[in-house]
């Protein structure tokens, strides 16, 4: 009877089933109700007690063996229903697959930053929930100032240590961080996502994303902040794209400006985009309060910086003629699929 089972071991271990039809024959062969293993437990009866003992463990195991082996196999065949060769229809036209799409804020984002690449600007980011000191404090916003304003910012907590705790309003917090970690020369673009607690419209959202820059230097000087803008927008909008800059207020640079560029869909004429003045407004900027680099630890006797921040959303705008900043949030796959690019 050992070797019976042995035999049948081996036989079960070796077998494998090129259809369900086999698999059913192994079933009936070893399993059936008038299976060999069904004889083997009739032979077991007749044993003596003592190589019951013996035996029985061997019987039981050698059983066990051939169910789990039947089982494994019938799952496989039961997974494979339906991709059998025989069961496709190669005539029938493929399944074709939808390629995604980059975000347009991603790629304008993309394009931003490859632009400052080439004039040697470094990446860096921040944290979007900001203390007190590095979004207002150390960026020169007095105490009462209407920016701190509930109807501007997002306020988390207040904690101990630390003040008031913000979803940032601006990326103006990621300049902070980076002069206070590290020593002047600094060149870099930091872009990232701002909140500010404002009404949805087509015109605000209560999220958007800017793209802040920051340089800082001996001998840094107004004009270079002109040349780095103006070759920006020449490669962003352009050649020819003309440059103006306005007069300003921000706490944390001085002297401040707004800078505009010559209307993108009308080249100046005058249009409804640009409000019939022929200029758009794309960004903020300004020399580094002498008080922000002294709050980062900088000698500002020694160092002078230029800061600018532009709303991506806006660049976005003004690039492929968006009206409705809603569009960038609501996952439309028709609005979404349009922007096909070569980067990816
Ligand atoms: N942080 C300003 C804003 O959010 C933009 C800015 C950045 C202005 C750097 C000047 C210098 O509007």
């Amino acid at each position: 009877m050992q070797d019976k089972i042995s035999q049948y071991t081996r036989e079960i271990q070796a077998f494998k089933p090129a259809s369900a039809e086999e698999l059913e024959t192994f079933r009936i062969k070893f399993l059936g109700t008038k299976g060999l293993i069904k004889d083997l437990f009739d032979e077991f009866k007749a044993v003596s007690p003592e190589e019951k003992r013996v035996l029985g463990k061997v019987l039981n195991e050698f059983k066990k063996q051939a169910e789990e082996k039947y089982q494994f196999l019938k799952d496989q065949f039961a997974s494979d229903t339906g991709t059998q060769a025989a069961d496709l229809d190669l005539s029938l036209p493929g399944e074709g697959f939808e390629t995604g799409a980059r975000h347009p804020l991603s790629l304008v984002r993309r394009e931003i930053i490859e632009i400052f690449k080439k004039l040697g600007f470094t990446v860096a980011e921040g944290p979007e929930i900001e203390d007190d000191w590095h979004n207002f404090s150390a960026l020169n916003f007095p105490e009462e100032h209407p920016a701190r304003d509930m109807q501007d910012t997002f306020f988390v907590k207040k904690d101990a240590v630390n003040g008031d705790i913000a979803l940032r309003t601006h990326t103006s917090s990621v300049q902070v961080r980076m002069m206070e970690n590290g020593k002047p020369p600094f060149r870099a673009i930091m872009p990232g996502r701002v909140y500010r607690n404002e009404a949805i419209s087509a015109r605000a959202h209560c999220f958007f994303h800017q793209v802040e820059g920051l340089y800082v230097d001996r001998n840094v000087s107004f004009a270079d902040l002109k040349q780095t803008l103006f070759y920006f927008v020449q490669e962003m909008f352009g050649e020819g794209t003309k440059v103006r800059f306005r007069p300003s207020y921000f706490p944390f640079t001085e002297p401040s400006a707004e800078m505009d560029i010559s209307c993108t869909i009308c080249g100046g004429a005058g249009c409804p985009m640009c409000k019939y003045s022929g200029w758009v407004e794309i960004l903020g900027c300004g020399m580094v309060d002498p008080n922000v680099l002294e709050n980062c630890g900088i000698d500002n006797a020694e160092f002078t910086g230029f800061a600018f921040g532009m709303g991506i959303e806006r660049i976005t705008n003004l690039k492929y003629q968006i009206k409705d900043l809603r569009l960038f949030s609501e996952n439309d796959v028709r609005f979404l699929k349009q922007f096909q690019s070569e980067i990816i």
